[in-house]
């Protein structure tokens, strides 16, 4: 059994992911509007991997005799003035969803909870991940430069780790 403390919390983080998840996929929409083919396939990749993350949490609190709830999630920005820009706020919001795990492992230890705290670990290795994939793509962005063809360069980087990331989650 789950306490009440916790089964809010845990509901607030499926309503955090919930959010990430509808952030991306609005990415990806202007990403495709802007001719990005690269970037729409990594944004599309990353919003279903936040449903899973949503998913897995959903799951999880049912299977602890809590009642997991679907989350009023409010509309994303839809427009973005650089890729660069968009990739700040990606790496922004990933930030926050890392500081919102640590609170929930923060609450786990307070509540004796071992059960949640032991569930929360594969997300503290998943948003470590997540941060540094972020840090990668905003140094290639800024390695890259605001040349001429730069957009074309940012998105062929972008699709060449959407596919490494990809064939690695296949394996
Ligand atoms: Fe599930 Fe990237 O936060």
């Amino acid at each position: 059994m789950i306490s009440k403390r916790m089964e809010e919390a845990l509901n607030e983080q499926i309503k955090l992911e919930g959010f990430a998840s509808y952030l991306y996929l609005s990415m990806a929409s202007w990403c495709d509007r802007e001719g990005l083919e690269g970037c729409t396939q990594f944004m599309h990749r990353q919003s279903e991997e936040e449903r899973a993350h949503m998913l897995r949490i959903f799951h999880y609190l049912n299977e602890m005799g809590g009642h997991a709830l679907t989350p009023e999630i409010k509309q994303p920005p839809h427009e973005w003035p650089t890729v660069q820009q968009m990739f700040k706020d990606v790496y922004a919001h990933e930030q926050k969803v890392t500081a919102a795990i640590h609170k929930l492992v923060q609450m786990s230890y307070e509540e004796h909870d071992h059960t949640t705290l032991n569930f929360l670990q594969w997300y503290v290795e998943e948003q470590r991940e997540e941060e540094t994939l972020m840090r990668t793509i905003l140094d290639r962005i800024n390695l890259i430069g605001d040349g001429p063809q730069s957009l074309y360069f940012i998105d062929k980087e972008i699709q060449g780790i959407n596919n490494s990331a990809a064939k690695a989650e296949a394996e």
